[in-house]
């Protein structure tokens, strides 16, 4: 693998939770494999578990790691090809992605979409605008359309806590208070489309993903029958597809709460984080012994670790 941009990067991906599973037990076992090589993770919006996870599973694996918060800690870059540059964007993605990749033996980015131009963020402009002046391996990190760092993670918790082979697994939007990307549930629902589980996901009308990412999902439009027998309740916010970047529900009735997890085979409640409490998820819920929302994120380490391992492997 050269580059993880999506799930598409990879062949299985129950093998890569496999990997990722045996590294957690055995985390510097190829401490050497990144020996005086650098990782620069690209950060053009907030993080606290990307960060923090990447850095150390490229550390694990013997590597030095820079990061660089793109239009804070650096000139503000400018994306479009022919722009005059005269306004706040002082240096070019040509120059600026270019000189990176010299320092750098991978590049991580994160770029969040704009939710207002629908065929810019679903072209992947940013990601595709850095892998074109780069020279070295592009880990995505959570861009326009996808967070497959996340996915990888959740699978491998699927995995870790699954009492069954083929466990059900239900998306669940849930309301929140601002328009959210639709990264996460495109990422899961293509990942889980790809697993041995069975999936389901549930959302008021209005919040259907793209076809491209839901795939042979089954859906449901009812929250309380799609909770019925599940044994993983994944829920997520995120804005409208259809009518881009828009909310278009805020029913309080889609939060999930001890009543709806009681309609489950007693499911492990997961969330990517971080999480709006008693809006997403009620406290009675991600208190409970049933969640799992901290291993999940502890879990991140080691599924970047696998992706970080396979790509110095091919350098
Ligand atoms: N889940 C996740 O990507 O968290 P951060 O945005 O904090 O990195």
């Amino acid at each position: 693998m050269r580059n993880f941009l999506s799930v598409h990067s990879i062949g299985d991906v129950e093998k890569l939770a496999q990997e990722a599973i045996e590294i957690k037990s055995n985390p510097f076992q190829w401490e050497n494999l990144g020996k005086r090589k650098t990782m620069v993770l690209v950060f053009l919006n907030s993080s606290l578990r990307t960060r923090i996870s990447t850095q150390k599973a490229a550390q694990n694996l013997g590597m030095n790691t820079i990061v660089l918060n793109l239009g804070t800690d650096s000139w503000n870059m400018e994306f479009e090809d022919g722009a005059i540059m005269n306004g706040s964007t002082a240096e070019h993605i040509k120059e600026g992605a270019a000189v990176i990749s010299q320092y750098a033996d991978i590049i991580g980015l994160r770029s969040f979409p704009t939710l207002t131009d629908k065929d810019r963020d679903y072209s992947e402009f940013v990601l595709n605008q850095f892998l074109k002046n780069i020279k070295v391996p592009l880990v995505n990190m959570e861009s326009a359309t996808v967070h497959p760092l996340q996915s990888l993670t959740d699978l491998m918790t699927i995995r870790e806590f699954a009492t069954k082979p083929r466990p059900k697994v239900v998306l669940t939007w849930a309301p929140h208070i601002k328009a959210l990307p639709q990264c996460v549930p495109n990422s899961f629902a293509e990942w889980m489309n790809k697993a041995e589980v069975e999936f389901v996901i549930t959302n008021p009308k209005g919040y259907e993903l793209h076809e491209k990412f839901a795939g042979a999902a089954t859906f449901c439009k009812n929250q309380t029958e799609a909770f019925k027998n599940a044994d993983f309740i994944y829920a997520k916010n995120w804005s409208s597809y259809t009518d881009y970047g828009q909310i278009l529900n805020t029913d309080p009735n889609w939060m999930v709460n001890a009543e709806k997890m009681a309609l489950t085979n007693n499911a492990k409640f997961m969330h990517c984080l971080p999480v709006r409490r008693n809006i997403v998820v009620a406290d009675e819920v991600i208190d409970s012994e049933n969640s799992i929302v901290i291993q999940q994120a502890g879990n991140r380490e080691w599924a970047a670790q696998a992706v970080l391992k396979r790509i110095l492997e091919k350098l």
